[in-house]
C-alpha cells in the first residue's frame, strides 16, 4: 500500500499584485459626462453617500483578463515566482471575456502557464473571498501547490449610464494572489454562505440565446435592501470566523472589507469595535470593482507599508446572490 503524501498545515499569501486601468474618471468628470444625457449627480453626493471620489474605466479593447494579467504579473513578481510553476488559477469575475472559455483559461494562456487547473467562480462582490477559499482547501487536500487567485472585474461594461442610482458606483480593476502551501500560517480560516433569495437585489438578468441578447444585460440594485443585508452578515461573519480560528476581534490587525461603501465598512470596523485606523478603505479612488476590490485593497496595503509579515488579516467579501464570506489570514 503507497503511503499517502503528506499535505501543507496551511495556504499562505507568497506575493500580491493589482492593476487599474489607466483612465481615471473622478467624480466631477464622470457628473458631467453623465449630465450631457441629461443624468443629474454630483461630487457632494457620490462622497457623503458612498466614500467613493474616483474610479477607473477600462477601454473598449481591454477585457478582464487583460487586467488580470497585468495583476498576476505583479503578484507572481512579489513572490518570487515564474507563472510555469503554478498549478491552479482561481479567477473570480462577473464580467468574464466570453461566455466560456473561462476567463482563467483565457489569463493561463497569456501568462504561459499550461497544464494546471484554472476556472473562474461566480460570487459577484464576494467573489475573491469564495475564489480563495477554494485554492485553500485544493492546496491543503494536496489537489495543487502554488496557486495564482484572482478578482478581475470590467463592471463598466454593465453598468446602465442613465441609472444614476448604481452608475456612479463601480470600477474596472484586478487583483492577485499567489497562495502556496505552507507549515507556517497562512490562512486560518474561512467560511462562504449565499442566500439566493434575496438574487432579485443585486443582479444582471439578461442572458444570450439563440444569437440574441435575452432580458436586460445591465446592473440593477435595490440600494438600500443591499447596504442593510451587508451590514448584518459582515458583522456575523467576522465573528463566526474568528471562533472557528480562535482569534478575537482583538488579534485583528486589519480589516478589509468589499469595497463598495465607506458607510458599511466603517459601521463593520465599529461593530468589531476596530478603530478605524486598521480599516483598509481604497473605495475612494476605486469605487466597488466588485470581485477584484478585496485582492485590490489588499495589494495597496501591502505595497503601501500598512500590511507586514505576521500581521493578521481579515478579508470580507458581500454581494450578488445573496453572496458574503471572510477569510482570516496571518500575511
Ligand atoms: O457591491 C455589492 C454591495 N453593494 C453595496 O454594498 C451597495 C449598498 N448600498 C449603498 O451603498 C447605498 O444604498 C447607495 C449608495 C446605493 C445609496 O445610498 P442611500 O443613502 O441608500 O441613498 P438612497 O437610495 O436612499 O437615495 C437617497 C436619494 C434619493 O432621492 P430622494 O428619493 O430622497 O429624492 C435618490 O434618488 O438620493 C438620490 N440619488 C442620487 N442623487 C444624486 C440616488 N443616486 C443618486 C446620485 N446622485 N448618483
Amino acid at each position: 500500500m503507497s503511503v499517502p503524501a503528506s499535505t501543507p498545515a496551511y495556504s499562505r499569501i507568497a506575493g500580491t499584485g493589482s492593476h487599474l486601468p489607466a483612465r481615471r474618471l473622478s467624480n466631477v468628470e464622470l457628473a458631467a459626462q453623465l449630465a450631457r444625457d441629461g443624468v443629474e449627480t454630483s461630487d457632494d453626493w457620490i462622497v457623503e453617500r458612498t466614500g467613493i471620489r474616483a474610479r477607473h474605466f477600462a477601454e473598449p479593447g481591454e477585457a478582464a483578463s487583460d487586467l488580470a494579467l497585468q495583476a498576476s504579473r505583479h503578484a507572481l513578481e512579489a513572490a518570487g515566482r515564474r507563472a510555469d510553476e503554478i498549478d491552479l488559477i482561481i479567477v473570480a469575475t462577473s464580467t468574464p471575456d466570453m461566455i466560456f472559455p473561462s476567463t482563467a483559461c483565457l489569463l493561463q494562456h497569456k501568462l504561459g502557464a499550461a497544464g494546471g487547473a484554472a476556472f473562474d467562480v461566480q460570487a459577484v462582490c464576494s467573489g475573491f473571498v469564495y475564489a480563495l477559499a477554494v485554492a485553500d482547501a485544493m492546496i491543503r487536500t494536496g489537489s495543487a501547490k502554488c496557486a495564482l487567485v484572482v478578482g478581475a472585474e470590467v463592471f463598466s461594461r454593465i453598468l446602465d449610464f442613465k441609472d444614476r442610482t448604481t452608475c456612479v458606483l463601480f470600477g474596472d480593476g484586478a487583483g492577485a494572489v499567489v497562495l502556496e502551501a505552507s507549515e507556517q500560517p497562512g490562512l486560518l480560516a474561512t467560511e462562504l454562505h449565499a442566500d439566493g433569495k434575496h438574487a432579485n437585489i443585486l443582479c444582471t438578468p439578461g442572458t444570450v440565446a439563440n444569437g440574441k441578447v435575452l432580458g436586460d444585460p445591465l446592473l440593477k440594485m435595490d440600494g438600500q435592501a443591499v447596504f442593510k443585508l451587508a451590514v448584518g452578515v459582515l458583522e456575523s461573519v467576522a465573528r463566526s470566523v474568528l471562533a472557528k480560528a480562535g482569534r478575537s476581534e482583538a488579534d485583528i490587525d486589519w480589516l478589509i472589507p468589499h469595497q463598495a461603501n465607506i458607510r458599511i465598512m466603517q459601521g463593520t470596523a465599529k461593530k468589531l469595535k476596530l478603530p478605524l485606523d486598521k480599516l483598509i478603505a481604497t473605495v475612494a479612488e476605486h469605487g466597488n470593482t466588485s470581485a477584484a476590490s478585496v485582492p485590490l485593497a489588499l495589494d495597496h496595503a501591502v505595497r503601501s507599508g500598512s500590511v507586514k509579515r505576521g500581521d493578521t488579516v481579515m478579508l470580507e467579501g458581500v454581494g450578488g446572490g445573496f453572496t458574503w464570506g471572510a477569510a482570516l489570514l496571518d500575511y
